[in-house]
């Protein structure tokens, strides 16, 4: 039988490494992959970690995932969207932070007004800071308004594909016009015809998810040849159809385990793609994005939205960070990457060297 030492040696990772890889439960083993991950990301890229603001614009959504605490039937979830000066103001403390870009994220919304007032909101953006880059995650759109979007100066955009297997997916998304799995496929390819700098990822530990679904995940990501990638546990929220199949799920210590596996093998797969350690490894672990970042993630999305609207973008249970002002997360982000050999890039985009390699750019 291969041991794990010779499938980290070898230069090309396939299926049946990858799974025997995430199947890894013994401790030592797990933390050669996690330092095999490091040595890779030191090599391709350098230790060093990208700081994003996130700024929650609105929790409306017209989309009904199972899994998801604002979907449009959770009644209970208090809806809001930001005026435009809570907005300006979010982008103005991520500038001064030394941020290099700005993640505008909003549940899935069409039609004019929504549309209208973002490209406003990235004009006003791309102007007064054409330093910061503008970086949207705002759902499944036509490829006319990825393009107006991205002529006003956003220009990398994040969506998930949630699961790369359609039977999976739609056991996580009502089976309907609003939640088609083929769209969401071609939602990513509009994305990178646009132009854009392309992030996708999957949830992991979700009801009847299996090592196996996971390991596609990863070989899609590197089919895809995507640029970016946030992926993170499956948190259950009460007020959610997916509640129902909690009895299902993996221990919260798997899927936190898991999840790091999953990150570090990815930089292993892809050395020079950006990986975020993701909110929602360190509601299960409160040195969870650290942890992330010493297995091979390298950007790190400090919430920057006003401390009084954050509470109610709850997409999981025990949301970290809820009680803390930008200031206050900024500073639990830096005091937990610092002082493990890592550098915090301050006033750099932070763009993927597999991106400037995609497409010849400096
Ligand atoms: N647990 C973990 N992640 C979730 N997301 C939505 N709901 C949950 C949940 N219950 C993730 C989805 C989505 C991203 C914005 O948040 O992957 O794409
Ligand atoms: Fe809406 Fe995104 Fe939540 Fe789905 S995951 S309900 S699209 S906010």
């Amino acid at each position: 039988m291969t041991n794990i030492d010779d499938i980290l040696n070898k230069e090309h990772l396939d299926y049946e490494d990858i799974v025997m890889l995430l199947s890894i439960e013994d401790k030592n083993d797990m933390q050669k992959v996690f330092d095999k991950a490091l040595s890779v990301k030191a090599n391709a890229i350098g230790r060093f970690v990208y700081l994003r603001g996130l700024i929650e614009l609105s929790n409306i959504c017209r989309k009904n995932c199972l899994y998801c605490g604002i979907r449009r039937d959770n009644y209970k979830a208090i809806r809001y969207t930001l005026f435009h000066d809570e907005v300006m103001e979010s982008v103005r403390l991520t500038e001064k932070f030394g941020f290099g870009s700005i993640v505008i994220q909003s549940g899935e919304l069409l039609g004019d007004t929504f549309i209208e007032t973002l490209e406003s909101y990235i004009k006003e953006i791309h102007q007064k800071y054409p330093e910061l880059l503008i970086t949207l995650s705002c759902g499944e759109q036509t490829p006319e308004v990825y393009k107006r979007w991205f002529d006003a100066g956003a220009h990398r955009y994040l969506l998930r594909i949630e699961s790369s297997d359609e039977e999976l997916y739609y056991s996580i998304h009502p089976k309907d016009e609003n939640h088609s799995f083929k769209a969401r496929m071609q939602a990513l390819t509009d994305l990178r015809n646009t132009g854009y700098q392309v992030g996708t990822g999957v949830m992991i530990g979700l009801p009847n998810q299996t090592i196996e679904h996971l390991a596609k995940d990863l070989i899609f990501f590197r089919d895809f040849d995507v640029d970016m990638i946030g992926m993170g546990p499956f948190i259950e929220h009460s007020e959610t159809p997916l509640y129902e199949k909690r009895n299902l799920l993996w221990s919260l210590e798997k899927r936190f385990n898991v999840s790091l596996l999953m990150i570090a093998i990815l930089r292993i797969m892809m050395p020079t793609i950006n990986i975020a350690a993701s909110t929602a490894l360190e509601s299960l672990d409160n040195q969870g994005r650290r942890k992330a970042i010493l297995a091979g993630a390298n950007v790190v999305m400090p919430n920057v939205t006003p401390l009084y609207k954050k509470k109610n973008y709850k997409l999981y249970e025990n949301k970290p960070g809820i009680h803390l002002n930008p200031w206050e997360s900024l500073k639990s982000i830096h005091d937990s990457i610092e002082n493990c050999g890592e550098h915090i890039c301050y006033h750099n985009p932070g763009i993927p060297k597999h991106f400037r390699d995609r497409t010849n750019s400096i």
